[in-house]
């Protein structure tokens, strides 16, 4: 069977280095392990209108924002289609048919959903478009057959949904679709990158993100400000790496060889954590050797940045293939799913064939 990927995110502001350390990085790679016939990444602006539909300018505006963050990260449109999603409308006809798949008490049981409506304070009234993101997004999964969903763990109860829907598709009307798999972050810090201000997430709305398309002005400024070990006071206090987020970012970053670069005193991370916890190193000389592995991961996606950004017009077009593509792809899943549903009418010449023979003999 093929290997497809898909998988996206709702443009809601710029992308950040939780998005990178969790999702991006990982999508470069597998883009570039050969291991996957298609790949499909979508911008997931239906979806982010489902709790910012009295704000479309907002989502709007980041669509070309998170596109230039892809292309900087190192997606390469030779190899992978990005999308958007709302110009794929047969994902919309989709959802329609999934509905019946589906119950109300199924929907509000969905933990992420839950957590995202008391976020909101949906509590009172729920839009019943944003009740039924999960089976929107199993339709985004199923369209392309993807085998493969690269997600944060906050997204299995999607999955798990859309696994769901596909059994049930499948055993009403026939073998169609897939049942996807997540694919993980290989490693905890990667799951949930900590925000600078030590809170457990980096998220817009908080103010403690380091951005993607931040210049290193500003990645210094906000590594500087970072929080630590706060009773790490004198260099000579032993410090606490539990819940320190300059080593978390370190674990997350780091490689021996940036030790040789920018740190000759020790040979890994290991051996600087060990002098942290024993006392005699300084928050600053960790932070130094922070900003320097960042500004190596960073200096060459902020470079691809400014190349796109001198050609939005190109970046239009690169979006408009993917579109074109994924167009394709999930018009194919939906005309076979309506054959098997069998409410393809007029393409389908047996059912005319029935009803002749039913009144004619
Ligand atoms: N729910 C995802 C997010 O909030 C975005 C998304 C929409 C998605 N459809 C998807 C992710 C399909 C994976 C697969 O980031």
């Amino acid at each position: 069977m093929a290997k497809i990927i898909l998988t996206g995110d709702r443009p809601t502001g710029r992308l950040h280095l939780g998005h990178y350390v969790g999702s991006l990085r990982r999508r470069v790679e597998l883009q570039n392990s050969g291991e996957f016939d298609k790949i499909f990444i979508m911008i997931a602006d239906a979806q982010a209108l489902t709790d910012n539909f009295d704000n479309p300018g907002k989502i709007r505006d980041n669509i070309i924002e998170v596109a230039l963050d892809y292309l900087s990260a190192g997606l390469d449109p030779e190899k992978v289609n990005i999308f958007i999603q709302s110009e794929v409308t047969e994902l919309t006809e989709l959802t329609f048919y999934y509905m019946n798949l589906v119950t109300l008490s199924r929907l509000e049981r969905n933990p992420t959903v839950k957590t995202e409506i008391q976020m909101r304070n949906f509590e009172t009234s729920i839009p019943v478009g944003f009740l039924n993101y999960p089976i929107s997004q199993a339709s985004d999964i199923t369209a392309f057959k993807a085998t493969t969903v690269p997600v944060g763990d906050d997204q299995l109860p999607m999955i798990e949904q859309a696994r769901e829907i596909v059994r049930k598709f499948n055993s009403t009307y026939g073998e169609v679709l897939v049942e996807p798999d997540a694919l993980l972050p290989n490693n905890s810090v990667c799951s949930r990158l900590p925000g600078t201000d030590g809170k457990a997430k980096m998220s817009k709305s908080l103010g403690n993100c380091i951005y993607l398309s931040d210049t290193p002005e500003d990645i210094s400024k906000k590594v500087m400000s970072m929080f630590t070990d706060p009773n790490h006071l004198k260099v000579s206090d032993p410090g606490s790496l539990e819940g320190n987020t300059v080593f978390t970012y370190l674990d997350a970053f780091c490689k021996d060889e940036h030790f040789e670069k920018y740190c000759p005193d020790y040979k890994n991370l290991q051996e600087m954590k060990d002098h942290y916890q024993r006392g005699g190193l300084g928050d600053v000389k960790v932070k130094r050797l922070l900003i320097n592995v960042l500004e190596d991961e960073l200096a060459p996606i902020r470079a691809r940045r400014a190349e796109y950004e001198k050609n939005i017009k190109g970046v239009y077009d690169i979006l408009k293939k993917g579109t074109d593509a994924a167009k394709k792809e999930a018009a194919q899943t939906l005309s076979e799913v309506k054959a098997a549903m069998k409410i393809n009418y007029f393409e389908d010449p047996s059912l005319l064939e029935g009803w002749q023979e039913k009144y004619n003999g």
